[in-house]
């Protein structure tokens, strides 16, 4: 009897356990977190801004979709080698700001040197903790993730966001579709892919509070998401 009950509630855990996988409710562990690791920006810059990239990443059409004007603030979160980070802090120009965040100390260190490099006083570079941006409140024009949410996966993180806009300001998630060839060599070194679809992180944000506002399709391998708090935050 005991062993029949015991042997119900496995199947029963397995079930829901495979359930939430299935509908998008698990996270990013902390074993993938740590499995991928971009602790070499040079060979990162390689490939991330490599010229290629440009033909199916359409920066242009990008900052263009994001309506960036001179004079605003926007988060960079997972900037990584300053791809559009760089690109952006041009467009908001000297009286705008670009804060690149990412976990990595190399990357941060590569960024700073490169922005330094290209006169880019306005784009600042900070090392953020993996679970939490730390971000001011009410700051933001634009949050953006490029490539870097699928790493983050957690409504938790996406929580503390909503806070650190600026009241008409917006969530854009940029993301490698499932069924995308790969895009950069060098993640061959990774055993196998963090693979998130644009429903789960749909889904993520709902969970946290926001509503899907934008959808763009103009990308051919990644899906562009924008979102906004379903209620303003109290400040
Ligand atoms: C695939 S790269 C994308 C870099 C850049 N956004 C681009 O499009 O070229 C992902 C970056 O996200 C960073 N990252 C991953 N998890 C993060 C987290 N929890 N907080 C901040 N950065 C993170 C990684 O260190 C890496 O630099």
């Amino acid at each position: 009897m005991n062993s029949l009950f015991l042997r119900s509630s496995c199947v029963l855990l397995c079930f829901l356990f495979f359930g939430f996988l299935k509908s998008g409710y698990a996270t990013t562990s902390n074993r993938e977190q740590e499995e991928y690791r971009f602790k070499e920006p040079a060979l990162w810059a390689e490939q991330f801004d490599a010229p290629s990239r440009d033909k199916w990443q359409k920066p242009q059409t990008v900052i263009q979709a994001l309506q960036l004007k001179p004079g605003q603030t926007v988060v960079d979160i997972g900037a990584g080698t300053g791809y559009f980070a760089v690109k952006f802090a041009r467009v908001v120009g000297p009286q705008g700001k670009v804060i690149a965040l990412d976990r990595e100390l190399s990357m941060v260190r590569f960024l700073k040197k490169r922005a330094k490099k290209e006169g880019l006083n306005n784009l600042i570079v900070r090392k953020s903790p993996t679970n939490n941006p730390g971000l001011e409140k009410q700051r933001a024009d634009l949050i953006f993730f490029c490539n870097s949410y699928h790493h983050i996966h957690n409504p938790s993180y996406l929580k503390a966001l909503a806070t650190a806009l600026k009241k008409n300001g917006k969530i854009v998630v940029i993301d490698i579709k499932p069924n995308a060839p790969r895009l950069f060599p060098a993640t061959a070194r990774f055993k196998r892919h963090i693979k998130l679809s644009a429903q789960a992180v749909i889904k993520d944000f709902q969970d946290a509070g926001f509503r899907l506002d934008k959808e763009f399709r103009f990308l051919p391998y990644q899906y562009f998401l924008e979102f906004k708090p379903i209620s303003v935050p109290s400040r």
